[in-house]
């Protein structure tokens, strides 16, 4: 049952392909998608036509219709300034090598190909990508205080995660929290205006009661992860109390000194002549 239906294919879209090149470069065919990575290359293919004497061919932007690159058998064509150096045909395979890609790169392009007195347009699709950097988080928590003033035991943490340099424009997410729990403080997104790629940036609050291991990831790209609502480390707060002891005794011995030194010094001696000379 399969193997007819599948040997007919091939048939059905030759007669097809054949019936709707009318000549006229409207001919519908599926958009080829291809993907680059922003500062490097991609070739861009356009489909041949087996045996068929390929006369001309121009890639052109699909909107604008700005002429990119191309050749044509009998002339050398004019490729506009900023392509000079980034592109380069292949007349062989129908192809073209960008290369330094930016994001503005990105969008539709139309390759149209010319042969014995016929052409026919095909579209292609250009995404372009840049990878989010390693996102940084940061913690910074409190004591969680109660409604009614007392202490619960947990914490409260303003988290923040941050990343750059990426393309197209992404979120930040929290894969290890609870998403019920995280108040989302502030986004922040810009975007670079030379390069056009995005910087993402939130702040949220999470509480705790246990030592949570939190990350972020952005883009895909996951921080490396922090411990956020650690008890007090016992160490810290024995050396928070030896200082506060310390400096109480010793301002309590400095007191006892200067006590010492003012109660002796104004008291008058009694051979003091000073002494008489009020009485006299
Ligand atoms: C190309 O991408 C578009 C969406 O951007 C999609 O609809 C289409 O199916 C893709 N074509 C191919 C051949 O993958
Ligand atoms: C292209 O490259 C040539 C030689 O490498 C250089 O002289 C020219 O300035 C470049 N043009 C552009 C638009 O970068
Ligand atoms: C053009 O493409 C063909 C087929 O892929 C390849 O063999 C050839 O080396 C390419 N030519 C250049 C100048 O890159
Ligand atoms: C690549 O593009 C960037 C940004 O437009 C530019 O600064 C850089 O000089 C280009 N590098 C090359 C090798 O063309
Ligand atoms: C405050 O509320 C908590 C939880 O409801 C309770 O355990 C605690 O005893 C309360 N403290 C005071 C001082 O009312
Ligand atoms: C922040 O962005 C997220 C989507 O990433 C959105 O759901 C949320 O409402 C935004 N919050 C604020 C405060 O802008
Ligand atoms: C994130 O955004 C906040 C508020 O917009 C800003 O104060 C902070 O500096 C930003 N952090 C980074 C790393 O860009
Ligand atoms: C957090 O990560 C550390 C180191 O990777 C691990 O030892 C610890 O068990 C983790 N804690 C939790 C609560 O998952």
């Amino acid at each position: 049952m399969k193997g007819p239906v599948f040997s007919l294919l091939p048939l059905v879209m030759t007669s097809v392909l054949l019936t709707a090149s009318p000549g006229d470069g409207s001919t519908v065919s599926p958009v080829r998608n291809f993907s680059a990575v922003l500062g490097q290359s991609v070739t861009l293919r356009c489909p041949g036509k087996p045996g068929v004497h390929i006369t001309r061919l121009y890639i052109q932007t699909k909107h604008t219709h700005a002429f990119i690159n191309g050749f044509d058998v009998q002339f050398e064509l004019d490729v506009p300034h900023e392509y000079l150096n980034r592109t380069k045909v292949n007349k062989t395979d129908l192809s073209m090598r960008m290369s330094n890609i930016t994001v503005s790169d990105e969008g539709s392009y139309t390759c149209i190909i010319f042969f014995s007195g016929d052409k026919e347009s095909f579209d292609i699709n250009l995404k372009v990508t840049a990878e989010y950097s390693v996102p940084t988080v940061k913690a910074e928590c409190d004591e969680r205080i109660h409604r009614n003033g007392s202490a619960t035991g947990g914490k409260i943490c303003q988290l923040s995660c941050s990343s750059t340099g990426g393309y197209p424009q992404s979120r930040v997410e929290w894969p290890e929290l609870h998403q019920s729990l995280i108040q989302i403080i502030n986004n922040g997104s810009s975007k670079d205006p030379h390069y056009k790629t995005w910087t993402i940036n939130q702040t949220i609050t999470y509480s705790c009661d246990q030592p949570t291991n939190v990350s972020c990831s952005i883009g895909g790209i996951v921080s490396h992860p922090i411990t956020i609502c650690q008890a007090d480390s016992f160490p810290l707060r024995v050396i928070a109390a030896t200082v506060v002891v310390v400096i109480f005794v010793l301002s309590l011995i400095l007191g006892l000194v200067l006590m010492k030194c003012y109660q002796r010094r104004p008291r008058p001696r009694p051979e003091d002549p000073a002494l008489e000379v009020p009485l006299a």
